[in-house]
Protein backbone atom coordinates (compact mmCIF):
# COMPACT_ATOMS: atom_id res chain seq x y z
CA UNK A 1 0.00 0.00 0.00
CA UNK A 2 1.45 3.01 -0.93
CA UNK A 3 3.07 5.31 1.38
CA UNK A 4 1.94 3.88 4.42
CA UNK A 5 -1.56 4.50 4.38
CA UNK A 6 -4.31 2.87 6.56
CA UNK A 7 -4.48 0.53 9.17
CA UNK A 8 -6.30 -1.92 7.74
CA UNK A 9 -9.58 -0.37 9.72
CA UNK A 10 -12.63 0.70 7.66
CA UNK A 11 -12.77 3.69 9.44
CA UNK A 12 -9.78 5.68 7.51
CA UNK A 13 -10.68 4.56 3.86
CA UNK A 14 -9.05 7.42 2.06
CA UNK A 15 -7.28 9.96 4.26
CA UNK A 16 -3.62 9.40 5.33
CA UNK A 17 -3.12 8.83 9.26
CA UNK A 18 -2.05 12.33 10.09
CA UNK A 19 0.73 11.84 11.74
CA UNK A 20 2.44 9.92 8.57
CA UNK A 21 1.00 12.56 6.48
CA UNK A 22 2.59 15.14 8.86
CA UNK A 23 5.62 13.12 8.62
CA UNK A 24 5.88 12.65 5.02
CA UNK A 25 5.37 16.43 4.37
CA UNK A 26 8.35 17.17 6.25
CA UNK A 27 10.74 15.42 5.15
CA UNK A 28 12.20 16.75 1.42
CA UNK A 29 10.75 20.33 1.96
CA UNK A 30 12.90 21.41 -0.46
CA UNK A 31 10.51 19.54 -3.02
CA UNK A 32 8.17 21.96 -2.36
CA UNK A 33 4.79 21.30 -4.25
CA UNK A 34 5.65 17.80 -4.64
CA UNK A 35 5.34 15.42 -2.10
CA UNK A 36 5.17 11.96 -1.39
CA UNK A 37 1.65 11.92 -3.08
CA UNK A 38 2.52 12.60 -6.14
CA UNK A 39 2.19 9.97 -7.96
CA UNK A 40 3.62 10.52 -11.78
CA UNK A 41 6.60 10.50 -13.03
CA UNK A 42 7.91 13.95 -12.99
CA UNK A 43 10.36 13.62 -15.09
CA UNK A 44 7.97 12.44 -17.91
CA UNK A 45 5.58 15.47 -16.53
CA UNK A 46 8.17 18.39 -16.94
CA UNK A 47 9.54 16.95 -20.60
CA UNK A 48 5.91 16.33 -21.98
CA UNK A 49 5.04 20.16 -20.29
CA UNK A 50 8.17 21.22 -21.82
CA UNK A 51 6.68 20.29 -25.44
CA UNK A 52 3.68 22.01 -24.66
CA UNK A 53 5.40 25.10 -23.93
CA UNK A 54 7.10 24.88 -27.32
CA UNK A 55 4.74 24.42 -29.35
CA UNK A 56 3.00 27.11 -27.25
CA UNK A 57 5.91 29.33 -28.25
CA UNK A 58 5.00 28.64 -31.92
CA UNK A 59 1.97 29.45 -32.08
CA UNK A 60 2.56 32.52 -30.51
CA UNK A 61 5.20 33.30 -33.31
CA UNK A 62 3.21 32.14 -36.18
CA UNK A 63 -0.42 33.96 -35.28
CA UNK A 64 2.21 37.49 -34.61
CA UNK A 65 3.37 37.24 -37.94
CA UNK A 66 0.07 35.82 -39.16
CA UNK A 67 -1.45 39.18 -37.41
CA UNK A 68 1.29 42.09 -39.15
CA UNK A 69 0.87 40.28 -42.52
CA UNK A 70 -2.97 40.07 -42.69
CA UNK A 71 -2.72 43.91 -41.14
CA UNK A 72 -0.87 44.58 -43.94
CA UNK A 73 -3.61 43.45 -46.71
CA UNK A 74 -6.37 45.17 -44.51
CA UNK A 75 -7.83 42.29 -43.09
CA UNK A 76 -8.34 44.22 -39.48
CA UNK A 77 -11.10 41.91 -37.92
CA UNK A 78 -9.16 38.73 -38.64
CA UNK A 79 -5.40 40.98 -37.78
CA UNK A 80 -7.64 41.49 -34.37
CA UNK A 81 -8.09 37.56 -33.96
CA UNK A 82 -5.01 36.65 -34.56
CA UNK A 83 -3.11 39.09 -32.50
CA UNK A 84 -5.53 38.02 -29.51
CA UNK A 85 -4.65 34.09 -29.96
CA UNK A 86 -1.08 34.94 -29.83
CA UNK A 87 -1.54 37.08 -26.78
CA UNK A 88 -3.92 34.02 -25.15
CA UNK A 89 -0.80 31.29 -26.21
CA UNK A 90 1.75 33.34 -24.49
CA UNK A 91 -0.77 33.53 -21.58
CA UNK A 92 -0.83 29.20 -21.75
CA UNK A 93 2.66 29.12 -21.86
CA UNK A 94 3.44 30.90 -19.28
CA UNK A 95 1.20 28.88 -17.31
CA UNK A 96 3.08 26.21 -18.11
CA UNK A 97 6.88 27.56 -17.66
CA UNK A 98 4.71 28.44 -14.21
CA UNK A 99 3.73 24.18 -13.28
CA UNK A 100 7.59 23.01 -14.57
CA UNK A 101 9.12 25.08 -11.61
CA UNK A 102 6.90 24.03 -8.96
CA UNK A 103 7.42 20.37 -9.74
CA UNK A 104 11.29 21.07 -9.76
CA UNK A 105 11.94 20.93 -13.72
CA UNK A 106 13.18 23.77 -15.72
CA UNK A 107 11.35 25.31 -18.79
CA UNK A 108 12.91 25.44 -21.86
CA UNK A 109 12.80 28.50 -23.46
CA UNK A 110 16.01 28.05 -26.08
CA UNK A 111 15.38 28.77 -29.83
CA UNK A 112 17.37 26.03 -30.41
CA UNK A 113 15.21 22.61 -31.28
CA UNK A 114 12.18 24.86 -30.51
CA UNK A 115 10.57 23.79 -33.68
CA UNK A 116 11.41 19.88 -32.81
CA UNK A 117 10.04 20.48 -29.38
CA UNK A 118 6.67 21.55 -30.92
CA UNK A 119 4.11 19.40 -31.93
CA UNK A 120 2.62 22.74 -33.54
CA UNK A 121 4.51 23.47 -36.60
CA UNK A 122 4.88 26.93 -38.04
CA UNK A 123 3.80 27.99 -41.46
CA UNK A 124 3.70 31.66 -42.93
CA UNK A 125 1.51 31.21 -45.10
CA UNK A 126 0.98 33.09 -48.83
CA UNK A 127 -2.76 34.60 -48.59
CA UNK A 128 -4.84 34.97 -45.35
CA UNK A 129 -7.01 31.91 -46.34
CA UNK A 130 -3.62 29.90 -45.70
CA UNK A 131 -2.84 31.96 -42.28
CA UNK A 132 -6.04 31.20 -41.19
CA UNK A 133 -6.28 27.15 -42.33
CA UNK A 134 -2.50 26.52 -40.92
CA UNK A 135 -3.80 28.25 -37.67
CA UNK A 136 -6.58 25.76 -37.34
CA UNK A 137 -4.36 23.14 -38.38
CA UNK A 138 -2.28 23.77 -35.42
CA UNK A 139 -5.22 24.01 -32.99
CA UNK A 140 -6.46 20.97 -34.16
CA UNK A 141 -2.93 19.19 -33.23
CA UNK A 142 -2.47 21.09 -29.80
CA UNK A 143 -6.03 20.24 -29.42
CA UNK A 144 -5.09 16.43 -29.31
CA UNK A 145 -2.17 16.72 -27.66
CA UNK A 146 -3.51 18.29 -24.69
CA UNK A 147 -5.62 15.55 -24.92
CA UNK A 148 -3.53 13.13 -24.93
CA UNK A 149 -1.23 14.38 -21.71
CA UNK A 150 -4.69 14.84 -19.62
CA UNK A 151 -5.25 11.45 -20.65
CA UNK A 152 -2.43 10.51 -19.77
CA UNK A 153 -2.10 12.34 -16.21
CA UNK A 154 -5.31 11.13 -15.30
CA UNK A 155 -5.35 10.90 -11.17
CA UNK A 156 -1.53 10.95 -10.81
CA UNK A 157 -0.97 14.61 -11.28
CA UNK A 158 -4.60 16.62 -11.15
CA UNK A 159 -3.14 19.72 -11.05
CA UNK A 160 -1.13 19.70 -14.11
CA UNK A 161 -4.41 17.92 -15.50
CA UNK A 162 -6.83 20.78 -14.34
CA UNK A 163 -4.84 23.50 -15.56
CA UNK A 164 -4.47 21.69 -19.16
CA UNK A 165 -7.70 21.43 -19.32
CA UNK A 166 -8.42 24.74 -19.37
CA UNK A 167 -6.14 25.49 -22.00
CA UNK A 168 -7.73 22.61 -24.21
CA UNK A 169 -11.01 24.67 -23.55
CA UNK A 170 -9.42 27.63 -25.12
CA UNK A 171 -7.99 25.93 -27.91
CA UNK A 172 -11.08 24.33 -28.85
CA UNK A 173 -12.87 27.79 -29.03
CA UNK A 174 -9.73 29.52 -31.12
CA UNK A 175 -10.03 25.95 -33.47
CA UNK A 176 -13.80 27.36 -33.36
CA UNK A 177 -13.39 30.54 -34.26
CA UNK A 178 -11.16 30.55 -36.81
CA UNK A 179 -13.54 27.70 -38.49
CA UNK A 180 -15.56 30.52 -38.40
CA UNK A 181 -13.19 32.69 -40.01
CA UNK A 182 -12.90 30.13 -42.88
CA UNK A 183 -16.94 30.22 -43.28
CA UNK A 184 -17.19 33.80 -43.21
CA UNK A 185 -14.90 34.37 -46.07
CA UNK A 186 -16.49 31.92 -47.91
CA UNK A 187 -13.94 28.87 -48.06
FE1 LIG B 1 -2.43 27.68 -26.39
FE1 LIG C 1 -4.82 28.12 -29.52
Amino acid sequence: MPGGLGLGMSKQPFLSDIQALRARARQHVEQGAVTAGYKADRDVVVKLLNEALATEIVCVLRYRRHHFMAAGIHAEPVAAEFLQHANEEQAHADLIAQRIVQLGGEPNFSPEGLLMRSHAEYVEGETLIDMIREDLVAERIAIDSYREMIGYLRSDDPTTGRMLEGILAMEEEHADDLKSLLEHLGT
